[in-house]
């Protein structure tokens, strides 16, 4: 029996082959699987090879083996030059030998089922895994991989916003995976990656499956300090109370009003959303009111109905200004709050298009000890630490913002939440967005937020807070 077994899984090239193939795999991915089960960390790469491409391949081999054995009966039909053997196999159970047969069959499709079906478990795995969306295709994603690993939502797997529970859009993305991997290998996709998502899946499914999109939140404090670019560095304190407020009471209010589940607003925009022509809101009372710019085009454009990624269309690929970040740094400590126009200065060395984050790395270092020597040297040599200590922060910031091998330079992303990096809050909430009876969107500074100190220098405010 087992003779037989042997001689036709080996007898003709291809079931030859199919059979190497099958065997070497199977050793392959089991070992393999073993060194993980010890614990073996193989990273990313690892995953794919074990959980994705070695059962491809395995899979292939098995179904090289049947067709190989076809083949070489047809040609030995042929060769015979008679009828005597029959092109297809023959099934009689009576015979031991078909019996026999079959209980091998059986027992080893059972095996491979079970490794298959194993394999594939963890490849679905493997294939939801952050490290496989951010680094497979390392290139491409490592803006938003590396964005995302600074954001809020780090421990979010990106399959959690971008695909969301239920089958039909895992299927979804797997086509449109199918499709970006071509488009990684033949080296066609976009730089940068297009941005907004017209076909993200909508928020409901997203991002109301861990947040309750009516939670009241009320005033929220926000603190934020900015230097200015004189040579003491002036720190100025902006302090905000951001009216996010939510739905409490007979209803909504404040900035999360726009998502109760009894308001909705469409909008017709440009398909960056970064021009808004026209709004559309139906109020919890069903009523519908109409806004729009007179200077919009009138025709065309594109229709989308309002949800969290209008605002927050960054809650996960975050890129900060430059100025921004160079705050944060200061405020922490990081960059010499002493050094003589270090704002400035920062801002200068970074602000620029450099060809690589290694190109950027050692401009920014020479751009500030050459700015210190030349017009500071006891500090540079006093403060050569600190001089360097900033320039190599000044480099992490370039090199977790900045992505020039995907053409994606400060700004590319803007962020909507509020008016800064783009018109944001503003697209709908300025003076151009009127009913036909000229009634203007609400856009006082007090609808959103009350301004407790805007850019001051120890602003009262900061004292009736924290009284120590
Ligand atoms: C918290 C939710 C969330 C997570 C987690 C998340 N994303 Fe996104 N991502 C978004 C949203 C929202 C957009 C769409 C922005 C838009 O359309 O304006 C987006 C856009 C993108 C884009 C298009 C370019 C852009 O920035 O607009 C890419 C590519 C992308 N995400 C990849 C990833 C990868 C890779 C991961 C995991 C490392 C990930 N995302 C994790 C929410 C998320
Ligand atoms: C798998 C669960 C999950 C999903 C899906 C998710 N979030 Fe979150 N989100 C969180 C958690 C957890 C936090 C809190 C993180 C923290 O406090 O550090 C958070 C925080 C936030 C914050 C506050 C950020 C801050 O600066 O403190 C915002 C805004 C937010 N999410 C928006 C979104 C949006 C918009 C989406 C959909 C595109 C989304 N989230 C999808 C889990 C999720
Ligand atoms: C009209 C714009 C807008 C929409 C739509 C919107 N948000 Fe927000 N949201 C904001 C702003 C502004 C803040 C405050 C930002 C800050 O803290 O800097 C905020 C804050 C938050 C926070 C942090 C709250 C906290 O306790 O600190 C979460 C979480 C959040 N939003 C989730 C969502 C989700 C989920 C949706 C969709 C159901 C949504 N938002 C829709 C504008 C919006
Ligand atoms: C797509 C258009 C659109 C965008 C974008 C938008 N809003 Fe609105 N917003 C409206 C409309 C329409 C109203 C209702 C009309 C009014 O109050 O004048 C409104 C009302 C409000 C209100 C008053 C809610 C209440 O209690 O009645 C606040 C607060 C607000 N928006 C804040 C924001 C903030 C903050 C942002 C940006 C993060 C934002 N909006 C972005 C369309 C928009
Ligand atoms: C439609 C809502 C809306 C209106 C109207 C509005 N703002 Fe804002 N503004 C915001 C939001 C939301 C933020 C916070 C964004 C964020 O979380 O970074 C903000 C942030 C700010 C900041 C802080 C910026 C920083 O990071 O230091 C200042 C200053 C500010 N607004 C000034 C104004 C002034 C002045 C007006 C009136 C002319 C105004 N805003 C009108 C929504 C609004």
């Amino acid at each position: 029996m087992v003779k037989n077994f042997v001689v036709s899984i080996t007898r003709s090239t291809i079931s030859l082959i199919g059979t190497a193939l099958a065997v070497a795999t199977l050793v392959l991915m089991l070992s393999l699987f073993m060194i993980e089960r010890f614990g073996f960390e193989g990273g990313p790469y690892l995953g794919i090879l074990t959980f994705l491409i070695l059962p491809m391949i395995f899979v292939v081999g098995l179904t090289l083996i049947p067709i190989g054995a076809v083949l070489w009966r047809r040609k030995r039909s042929k060769m015979a030059g008679g009828d005597s053997v029959p092109l297809m196999p023959v099934f009689d159970l009576n015979v031991p030998k078909t019996r026999h047969w079959l209980l091998i069959f059986l027992v080893a499709t059972m095996f491979n089922v079970i490794i298959l079906s194993a394999a594939t478990y963890k490849g679905v795995e493997v294939m939801e895994s952050v490290e496989f969306c951010g680094m497979a295709c390392h290139a491409v994603m490592e803006p938003e991989h590396t964005a995302h690993q600074r954001s809020p939502h780090s421990r979010v797997k990106c399959a959690e916003c971008h695909i969301g529970p239920g089958a039909d859009w895992f299927v979804k993305s797997k086509l449109d995976g199918a499709w970006q991997l071509i488009a990684v290998a033949l080296d066609i996709y976009p730089r940068p990656i297009l941005t907004p998502l017209h076909d993200l899946r909508p928020a409901r499914d997203t991002c109301e499956q861990c947040h309750w999109p009516t939670k009241f939140v009320g005033d929220k404090l926000s603190v934020r300090k900015h230097y200015e670019d004189d040579e003491v560095n002036t720190e100025l304190t902006t302090a905000l109370l951001l009216r996010v407020g939510g739905s409490e009471g007979v209803g909504s209010t404040g900035i999360h009003w726009h998502v109760d589940p009894d308001v909705s607003i469409r909008y017709r925009s440009n398909e960056s959303r970064e021009e808004i022509y026209q709004v559309e809101m139906t109020n919890s009372d069903g009523v519908i009111t109409e806004y729009s710019d007179r200077k919009a085009p009138e025709e065309g454009g594109v229709w989308r109905t309002m949800d969290c990624v209008d605002c927050h269309n960054r809650p996960s690929h975050i890129y900060q200004p430059p100025g921004n970040e160079i705050d944060k740094a200061m405020s922490t400590g990081v960059i010499d709050q002493t050094l003589p126009f270090v704002k400035r200065e920062s801002l200068r060395v970074i602000d620029a298009e450099y060809d690589s984050h290694e190109a950027a790395r050692v401009a920014i270092t020479d751009g500030l000890t050459q700015y210190y020597s030349d017009n500071y040297p006891e500090i540079a040599s006093e403060k050569s630490a600190a001089i360097s200590t900033a320039a190599d922060a000044l480099g992490d910031i370039y090199s977790v913002n900045v992505f020039p091998q995907m053409q994606v330079w400060w700004n590319t992303y803007p962020n909507h939440i509020g008016h800064e990096q783009s018109p944001g809050c503003f697209r709908c909430h300025n003076k151009r967005m009127r009913t036909p009876e000229r009634e203007k969107i609400t856009s006082e500074c007090d609808t959103c937020h009350v301004l407790l100190a805007e850019e001051e220098e120890d602003p009262e405010i900061m004292y009736t807070l924290n009284p120590e």
